[in-house]
């Protein structure tokens, strides 16, 4: 018999993979970018299983190209998935595996530091000291803006937006949080009340996001939500950047209309080398690495390793992002 293919769209942890190269054909693409769409299209007419990363476009079309040859499961390396056409997925009942919960504290930890380097002024500061500019010590020079005991505001309060507030705990914040859909089970949570988005974004003088991408949380910053912050406030993303307009953002910061952002995530990526908010001192980018240390990456990937082998064995995925299409099996 025939060993059954899994197409893999970037290397991983050698170790980890060896236990898929030794049992399986193995496709993986070699380089350090996103193989080109054409490259996963031609692949999938004879793969097995995919494993993907978010930087890859899983659109209807791969998914029934897969579908109409051998294709049973989909295996993503981040517990996002919103670059994948789950409902095509859903709909052929092809499994998708995500790695939830192990990136949480991490997650939350790289969150929280942005908070920290926003507030006082990290990334800046550093600069003006390697380039000489800081000469000396002086009452006023270089005043950031205090963490503790100010309000956080949450935008999605799942995980990792539960992880930030008991952070926020440690520093004696009040915690608002928003979600489109509220859920009664959140309401207890004793250090954080729900807000609307628009008292959210009112009353922090942090707003960071914590939401899945979805058609409500897409753009949910934008020029109306940043002109209703407070002028103190920083913006905080580590969740997806087409959360955020922008441009409204660019607009935001030029004209003091709040006090910065840090952003882990941009839409699409990487940020254009020319990005106006590259040139800001009130801004920091980081490449998406929120959930980059080497115990939580390395837990992704045996979690990913774990769906596509249950996949490719026709069991239910232990980790898996459209559990309804068990249901009814
Ligand atoms: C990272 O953004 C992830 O979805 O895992």
């Amino acid at each position: 018999m025939s060993r059954q293919k899994i197409l893999v769209t970037r290397s991983f942890f050698q170790d980890i993979l060896t236990g898929l190269t030794d049992q399986f054909d193995t496709v993986i693409w070699p380089e350090k970018e996103p193989p080109p769409y054409r490259w996963v299209l031609n692949n999938i007419m004879d793969a097995d299983g995919l494993i993907t990363t978010l930087a890859d476009k899983i659109d209807e079309q791969i998914i029934t190209t897969g579908l109409q040859h051998k294709l049973q499961v989909i295996s993503q390396i981040a517990v996002g998935f919103d670059n994948i056409a789950v409902n095509t997925a859903t709909a052929h009942k092809l499994p998708i595996g995500h790695t939830p919960g192990v990136l949480t504290e991490t997650t939350a930890d790289f969150a929280w530091a942005l908070i920290m380097a926003s507030a006082r002024r990290i990334v800046e500061t550093h600069n003006e000291v390697q380039r000489h500019i800081w000469r000396a010590w002086g009452p006023e020079v270089l005043c950031g803006m205090d963490i503790y005991g100010a309000t956080l505001g949450l935008i999605g309060f799942g995980r990792i937006g539960k992880a930030m507030a008991r952070r926020a705990a440690g520093f004696n914040m009040k915690v608002l949080y928003y979600e489109p859909t509220r859920k009664p089970e959140n309401e207890i949570i004793k250090n954080a009340q729900y807000a609307t988005l628009e008292e959210l974004l009112r009353g922090s003088d942090f707003v960071s996001l914590h939401a899945y991408l979805s058609p409500a949380t897409t753009r949910i910053i934008g020029y109306k939500q940043l002109d209703l912050m407070k002028k103190t406030a920083f913006l905080i993303n580590t969740a997806r950047g087409a959360m955020i307009d922008h441009d409204a953002l660019v607009n935001a910061v030029e004209n003091h209309k709040i006090a910065g952002a840090a952003l882990d995530v941009f839409g699409p990526e990487p940020i254009p080398q020319d990005h106006p908010l590259l040139k800001m001192s009130n801004v920091i980018i980081t490449p998406h690495i929120a959930s980059s240390t080497t115990v939580t990456r390395r837990r992704m990937a045996a979690m990913t390793v774990e769906n596509i082998l249950a996949g490719l064995d026709g069991k239910r995925l232990p980790y898996c992002a459209n559990p309804e299409i068990y249901n009814e099996m």
